[in-house]
Formats: structure tokens, sequence, C-alpha cells
């Protein structure tokens, strides 16, 4: 059983063909919107498609509170509710539903995560700005550098993760509010040492609404990666020295 979640904020305009698509791309999923308490009533809408569609629903959350707690408040849900594969989706088209069932066709057995990958080969991003080109290959350069978990695309926001492989991460403690819940939870699935498996897609920008990227969430992403960074360093100088210490008695 699969679930597609969908976190939303003002997606009232590109959420109805997300959805429609989904359906008919994967029609055995099951999908789960997350919304903030949209202004534009997109949680609102949501509740009435899932008022005559027994395979859509909608968690909603009382305020703004950022990508990260959406998907975090989104796989309680799933988990608690025994699926075993939980898809992440953005509304706004940027992601194709159409290349969900060759994504959930990479998510076997032994691969704890399958992310929709714009920087491998055969990856590509469609009219989206320079500007976003460059963070996003900044940003990869960047955690793969301190992080080491050879990712190209780290902080990607189509994938699929295996519930067995949710269930060994403490979701409780995921802090990361923004963006770079992506990175974190990439780190945290190369930490159990399951296998992580990119496959490529296009990814689209958007052509209704608004991106919620924000200085706060590429400044939250730096600082986080930075420490992240930090911790492994020093996890591995302590590995070091314990052995060096075996060795000697
Ligand atoms: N519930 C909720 N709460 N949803 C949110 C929030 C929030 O605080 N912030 C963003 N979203 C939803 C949007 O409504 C959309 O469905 C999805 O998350 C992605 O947000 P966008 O604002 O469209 O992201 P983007 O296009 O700028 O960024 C893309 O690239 C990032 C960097 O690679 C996405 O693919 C991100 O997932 C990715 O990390
Ligand atoms: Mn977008």
């Amino acid at each position: 059983m699969t679930l597609v979640i969908i976190p939303t904020y003002n997606e009232r305009q590109s959420l109805p063909e997300t959805l429609r698509r989904t359906r008919a791309a994967v029609p055995e999923a099951d999908v789960l919107v997350v919304d903030d308490a949209s202004p534009d009533g997109t949680g609102t809408w949501a509740e009435g498609v899932a008022g005559h569609d027994r395979q859509v629903h909608v968690l909603h959350r009382t305020s703004k509170d950022g990508l990260g707690r959406a998907y975090v408040a989104g796989f309680g849900w799933g988990l608690a509710r025994g699926y075993d594969r939980l898809v992440e989706m953005d509304a706004d088209g940027s992601h194709h539903p159409e290349d969900l069932p060759r994504l959930l066709a990479a998510s076997s057995a032994d691969v704890g995560l399958v992310i929709g990958s714009r920087w491998v080969p055969g990856g590509a991003t469609e009219n989206w700005p320079l500007s976003r080109q460059l963070l996003s290959r900044g940003a990869n350069l960047y955690a793969n550098a301190l992080i080491g978990f050879g990712v190209r695309d780290a902080t990607a926001g189509f994938r699929v993760f295996r519930a067995a492989t949710l269930r060994r991460i403490d979701l409780a403690g995921v802090n990361s509010q923004g963006y770079c819940f992506q990175v974190d939870m990439t780190r945290r699935v190369h930490e159990l040492g399951e296998r992580i498996v990119e496959v490529p897609i296009t990814f689209t920008e958007r052509v209704q609404g608004q991106s919620k990227m924000s200085r706060a969430i590429v400044a939250e992403a730096l600082w986080r990666t930075t420490a992240w960074g930090a911790e492994r360093r020093t996890r591995q100088c302590r590995e070091r020295v314990s052995q060096a210490l075996r060795r000697r008695s």
C-alpha cells in the first residue's frame, strides 16, 4: 500500500490538476494532503474532494510551520495506518505524477530511499531560474563535501521511503523546519547504511502560485548542514582515537 503525501500552502490553483494526475497515474495509491491552514482555501477544497473520494485524505495543521514539520506529521499519519511506501511530492506540478510508477518500481525491498533526481544523467529542470539552479547545485556540493553521502540531488522533494526505513528513524527528533529537511532525511537514511537510489526526473517550474522558498529557509539549510558536517567530523575523530587506543592496549 502506497501513500502519496502532498504538503500544501496556498496551492488552490495547482492542487486540483496535481491531484487528478496523481489519481490517474497511480490509481491504487492513497493520497494525503497536509495543509497548513492555507488562507486561499486549499485545505477546504481538498476536504471536499476527500468527501467523495475514499482514497484522498486531508491532514489540517493550524498554521504555516514549514515543509519539514508537515512531512513529519504526514509520515506519522501514514505509519500509523500501515502503508509500506510513503511518497513525497510537491503540489505545484513541478514533480510529474506520471513519474510515480517509475519511482515506485525502483523502491525494492533493499532500497531505503528512492530520489527523483534532477542532477543525475537523464535528469533535468525546465524553466527553473538560473539562480535556483545554482542554489540547488551549490547546496548539493556543500552537503556532499560535509556529509559525504554521495547523493547528487539531496535537496530533492520527490521521493519514496520504505516504511520500514522510516520506522528506524527517530522522526520526533527531526527538527529541520524548511527544505533542509530533505538533506536531513537523506543523511539519516545514509547513516542507517540503507541503499539510496536516484532515478532521473525532469523538474518543471510551477506555472501558478508562488514558491515558498525564502532567505530564512536558505539560512537554516546553511547552518544545519554545517552543524551536521561538524557532528560527523567529531564522530569520526572519536572513532579514530578509540581505535588507536585499542590498538595500543
Ligand atoms: N504544509 C506546508 N507547510 N507545505 C509547504 C510549506 C509549509 O510550510 N512550505 C512549502 N510547502 C509546500 C508547497 O505548497 C509545495 O507543495 C511544496 O511544499 C514545495 O514548495 P515550493 O515553495 O513550491 O518549493 P520550491 O519549488 O521553491 O522548491 C523545490 O525545490 C527544493 C529544493 O530542491 C521543492 O522541490 C523542494 O521540495 C525542494 O527542497
Ligand atoms: Mn515549487
